[in-house]
């Protein structure tokens, strides 16, 4: 195992009626910027909860924040968050909603030209305004990380930060809040969760046995809960209770302590999104099989280890073992209705050379950070996926 820091300082508060809690955490007499989506908090009673429990404390809201978050309609934010003296952001919704409100955290107290410099040229962020999240859809794990996703579309660019300085104060997890989530969304859900533990384990052996049994739980939670809630035609609290807390410790990074990580499934993954508007866990589902594939022989003893241990394929042949186990993640996500390749969705050779493209523009030569993907493998993987 490889040394590492682990520093999580999210306080959650999980469960039912967990939202009324909020305001035992705000910070006294500052106004909060209340920062939520394209309208689902409305419908489903969770924005009269959150009204309810801030009480008495000043606040403003900043609405219509769209999924895969966009700069530009993040920046009139600012001027609020200027104008009013706005010491606190309370993020409602789901990842896109909380990463946009991250990324405002940061602009607000970021002292160079443009605050996009964090992303495009990964201007350190050491200060940020406060903030605490009411997560609505379990999935990304940004309730209790530090990263943050934005587009920016005049340029075509979705790009990730991270910095200790935008992990939540807290953060709200009452699985009755994600009742009035769609089949596709929960689908998301567990895709991209379950895509997250991979993209954590399933790269080469670092005898770290308490971060990959733990990432092992995680995925059989995810392939069997996951499936259940998928199925469930009225919504189950336990089954959403563990999919959601699974969701959040796929991503809090406690996995990925010790261990070597590939992000290249979501680096690929966000320039689909960016070219085609994917949702994020569609862009994943369709490159993680080209992505094993690819790779299979190089990280041959841990693709063995999740055939045997999460599919329970034991067999002589450890390729065709693995190849199997392939299939069947990918007939998971299909199971989970979503389409796994690119011409499902009419899409043909030209995604190569664009992709190819959008990688350049952002310098990006060596992908996901375990030494072995180039920008030169992907044409191979993205052909695979046709
Ligand atoms: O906008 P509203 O009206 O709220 O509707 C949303 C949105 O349309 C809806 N929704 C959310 N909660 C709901 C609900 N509808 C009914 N009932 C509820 N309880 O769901 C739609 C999708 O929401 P979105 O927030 O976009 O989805 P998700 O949570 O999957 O977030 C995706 C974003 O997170 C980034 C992705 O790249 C993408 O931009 N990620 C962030 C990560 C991080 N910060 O650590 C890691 C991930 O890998 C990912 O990259
Ligand atoms: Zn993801």
């Amino acid at each position: 195992m490889k040394n590492f820091e682990y520093y999580n300082p999210v306080r959650i508060l999980f469960g039912k009626g967990a939202i009324s809690k909020i305001s035992m955490h705000l910070p006294e007499g500052v106004p909060v910027l209340l920062v939520y989506g394209g309208g689902s908090i409305r419908k489903n009673g969770v924005y009269d909860q959150v009204i309810s429990a801030l009480g008495s404390t000043e606040f403003y809201e900043y609405p219509g924040v769209q999924p895969n978050p966009v700069y530009e309609q993040l920046m009139p934010a600012l001027d609020i968050i200027r104008e009013k003296k706005i010491g606190f952001i309370l993020a409602v919704g789901g990842g896109s909603v909380i990463d946009g409100a991250k990324f405002l955290a940061a602009a607000a107290c970021y002292t160079g030209t443009d605050p996009w410099e964090i992303l495009s040229m990964h201007a350190a962020v050491k200060v940020a305004l406060p903030l605490g999240t009411v997560l609505t859809l379990p999935a990304t794990g940004t309730e209790m990380n530090g990263n943050s996703v934005v587009t920016r579309l005049s340029v075509k660019h979705k790009l990730a930060f991270g910095s200790s300085a935008v992990m939540p104060v807290f953060s709200v997890l009452d699985p009755e809040v994600t009742y009035s989530l769609p089949k596709n969304q929960i689908a998301n859900g567990i895709i991209d969760a379950f895509i997250h533990v991979l993209e954590q384990y399933l790269t080469y052996p670092s005898k770290a046995e308490v971060q990959d049994r733990f990432a092992e739980s995680l995925l059989m939670i995810l392939r069997s809960t996951g499936s259940k809630v998928f199925a469930d035609s009225e919504p189950d609290y336990d089954n959403m209770a563990n999919f959601m807390w699974a969701a959040t410790n796929a991503l809090n990074t406690s996995i990925s302590m010790g261990v070597t990580s590939d992000w290249s499934t979501h680096t690929i993954g966000h320039e689909l999104t960016v070219l085609y508007g994917f949702d994020h866990a569609v862009s994943l589902a369709i490159v993680l099989p080209g992505v094993m594939t690819h790779l299979s022989v190089k990280r041959e003893q841990k693709m063995l280890q999740f055939a045997e241990r999460i599919w329970g394929i034991t067999s002589f042949d450890h390729q065709a073992a693995i190849m199997e186990s392939i299939r069947l993640t990918e007939d998971f996500f299909r199971c989970l209705g979503v389409k796994t390749k690119l011409s499902d969705y009419g899409i043909g050779a030209e995604v190569i050379g664009q992709v190819i493209d959008q990688l350049k523009s952002h310098d990006v030569n060596m992908l996901g950070g375990a030494g072995d993907l180039s920008i030169e493998d992907v044409p191979a993987i993205l052909a695979s996926r046709i």
